[in-house]
């Protein structure tokens, strides 16, 4: 059969099309035949080699997300679930390849008229999304910010938040184009990567770049704020104010009750600060890298607000729960509640030439490899 390749950690022309055997179905697993693979940004941190010093072999296939036919299945696994059509995870390898194995834990039936495509944007990512806001405790009614949202996670947290009855919805992103493709999937404020209200919801361009100016010296208030932690947090809020100029941007600057985080990075302390009392961030990813490691004591600086932090990741959640909630939202998926956000179908053996897009921050959504 045909598969990727890993051949070289790095650059994706290090990803070559090989001939490779065809897996078999140990016991407990099913053998797909292949038709969807969702490229996710895990891969092409794999890819990439900043995680190859945890053992990836030279060689590797890549992918953990597939859809397609049950062709068999390794005793002792029901034989009815050959010719069903399913979603599985692969693990950390696997998936870009014209067949794939599963243990049963890892595969959900994909509902009536779900496409594989569809499914393997959705599969992962809406539970990581729902796990994320659970872990926030998000309820109805509250402000939500999803920093690093035009990913496949970030999407599906803004839709569920929407769903989910939130007040208001902001979203980080790098372009008013890729804001408004947000704004469409429920989001209802849009600020650029470092959290400024984008230029195009602000009153005038005037008021934007002093908000801009006394936003950033607010920031640096609080980031130079040690001495004093009331300064610290008097800046913060000064910050917050300076923000109020657009009629979208008084509201996002009133204070976040949830933050879900993809991005991390250097700026991910300067987000906390702009939580309401009590409100919660949660880390779902770290695309921007990882944060300074003092970042807590922004948390500490701001005791007195009751500021809680947290990160999740979908390996703790288990298993029973995880695939309840796929089931589910590959339910919703199919009803046209959830909307898949594809940015590109391409043949697999152009999978490096996904991975270039991903590396150049062109997807929106996901890139799905069809076999
Ligand atoms: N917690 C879990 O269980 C779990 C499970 C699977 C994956 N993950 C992780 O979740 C993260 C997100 O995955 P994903 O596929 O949804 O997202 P992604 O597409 O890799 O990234 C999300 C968005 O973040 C923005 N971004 C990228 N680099 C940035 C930077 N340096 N600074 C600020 N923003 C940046 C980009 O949007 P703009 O260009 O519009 O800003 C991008 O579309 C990954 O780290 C992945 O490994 C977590």
């Amino acid at each position: 059969m045909k598969a990727i390749s890993i051949q070289k950690y790095g650059d994706p022309s290090g990803m070559k099309v090989i001939d490779a055997p065809e897996p078999v179905a140990a016991p407990g697993q099913l053998l797909i035949a292949v038709e969807a693979i969702g490229v996710g940004g895990v891969d092409a941190v794999i890819r990439r080699g900043t995680i190859g010093s945890i053992g990836f072999p030279e060689g590797l296939v890549p992918g953990s997300e597939v859809a397609g036919r049950v062709i068999a299945a390794g005793d002792p696994a029901d034989k009815g679930w050959i010719g069903r059509t399913v979603w599985a995870f692969t693990g950390l390898g696997g998936g870009y390849a014209e067949q794939a194995v599963a243990g049963l834990d890892d595969v959900t039936p994909l509902p009536e008229g779900l496409s594989p495509v569809d499914a393997v944007t959705i599969g992962s990512s809406g539970p990581v999304a729902h796990f994320g806001l659970a872990h926030a405790h998000f309820a109805q009614g509250e402000s939500v910010l999803v920093r690093g949202a035009a990913g496949s996670i970030g999407i599906l947290a803004v839709q569920m938040a929407a769903l989910g009855g939130a007040r208001e919805i902001a979203v980080t992103t790098s372009s008013p184009e890729r804001g408004q493709r947000l704004r469409e999937l429920g989001a209802t404020v849009v600020l650029d990567r470092a959290g400024y209200v984008e230029q195009t919801d602000r009153d005038g361009h005037d008021s934007a770049r002093e908000g801009h100016d006394s936003a950033r010296d607010g920031r640096e208030a609080v980031r130079d704020g040690q001495d004093s932690a009331r300064n610290g947090h008097e800046a913060a809020r000064g910050a917050q104010e300076s923000e109020r100029f657009g009629s979208e941007g008084s509201r996002a600057a009133d204070g976040f009750d949830v933050i879900v985080d993809l991005v991390g990075g250097d700026g991910m302390p300067v987000f906390l600060e702009r939580l309401a009392d009590n409100g919660r961030m949660v880390s779902l990813g770290v695309v921007g890298g990882y944060p300074p490691a003092d970042f807590g004591s922004a948390l500490l600086r701001s005791f007195r607000r009751s500021l809680s932090y947290g990160t999740l990741s979908l390996d703790t959640v288990p298993v029973e729960a995880r695939n309840r909630i796929r089931e589910r939202n590959l339910a919703a998926a199919a009803r046209g509640e959830l909307r898949a956000v594809v940015h590109d179908v391409l043949p697999l053996p152009e999978a490096s030439d996904a991975h270039r897009r991903m590396d150049a921050g062109e997807v929106f959504g996901r890139i799905v490899l069809t076999v």
